[in-house]
């Protein structure tokens, strides 16, 4: 929830940040107090790079941390924050070294303001939806569960090998409620080998494997 939250401020940033210098160079008539409007535009610029190199330090830790491959979802948001690098990069330096290119930094803005877009999009604004859905809609709750079920199913064989067979597994026969702390024990057995999510897939294959 927070990075969801952290998501949309970062979005809603960019966007007053490429508003402020719209309103200074996009209009006709002139705005009352330019030099402020470009004044809050490099400020807000850098808070936005910070952000953006804060979000990108949290994502390399993670994704350092993980042994499997990505799913398409967090692999392409995994892309698109990785391109924001050098779109920043370039506008910066075009910016305050190679003035030359001045002209191309509002298309280089928009760009940079479209990736962004993209990029929470499709984590907070998948995460929001999926949260307002939530176990109310049937048919969205019902295919989601089937997801579920079989990201479970391909990752028994991968996640539940590490320490002991698969036997183990299969021999056992248990209610919902079972799976669900034994599926827990084993993941907080090894801290960071089974997410929260990967677990709540494997419970949820588990759980229906018997009936
Ligand atoms: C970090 C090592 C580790 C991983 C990963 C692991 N297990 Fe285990 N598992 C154990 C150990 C150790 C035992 C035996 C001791 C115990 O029961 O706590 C065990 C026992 C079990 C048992 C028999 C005991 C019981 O509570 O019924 C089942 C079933 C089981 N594991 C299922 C799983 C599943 C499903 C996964 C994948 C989600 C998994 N394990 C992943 C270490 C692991």
């Amino acid at each position: 929830m927070i990075s969801t939250i952290g998501g949309f401020l970062f979005l809603a940033l960019g966007i007053i940040v490429a508003w402020l210098m719209l309103e200074v160079i996009g209009r006709k008539d002139k705005v009352a107090n330019p030099a402020g409007y470009r004044l809050w535009h490099k400020r807000l610029g850098w808070a936005f790079i910070l952000l953006y190199l804060l979000f990108l330090s949290g994502m390399v830790l993670r994704l350092s941390g993980m042994s499997d491959e990505l799913d398409v979802r967090p692999f392409a948001h995994a892309l698109l924050g990785l391109l924001l690098f050098p779109l920043l990069t370039i506008k910066v330096l075009f910016a305050r070294r190679y003035k030359s290119f001045m002209g191309n930094l509002p298309t280089l803005g928009l760009i940079i303001v479209a990736t962004s877009f993209l990029l929470i999009m499709l984590t907070a604004g998948y995460d929001l939806i999926a949260v307002g859905q939530g176990p109310g809609t049937p048919a969205a709750a019902q295919s989601a569960g089937e997801d579920q079920v079989a990201e479970g199913k391909s990752l028994v064989p991968i996640k539940c090998t590490h320490c002991h067979s698969l036997d183990r597994v299969w021999a056992a026969d248990k209610t919902p409620a079972r799976w669900q702390s034994t599926v827990k024990t084993m993941a907080s057995k090894q801290p960071g080998w089974i997410n929260d999510d990967q677990a709540n897939a494997i419970i949820s294959f588990l759980s229906q494997r018997k009936k």
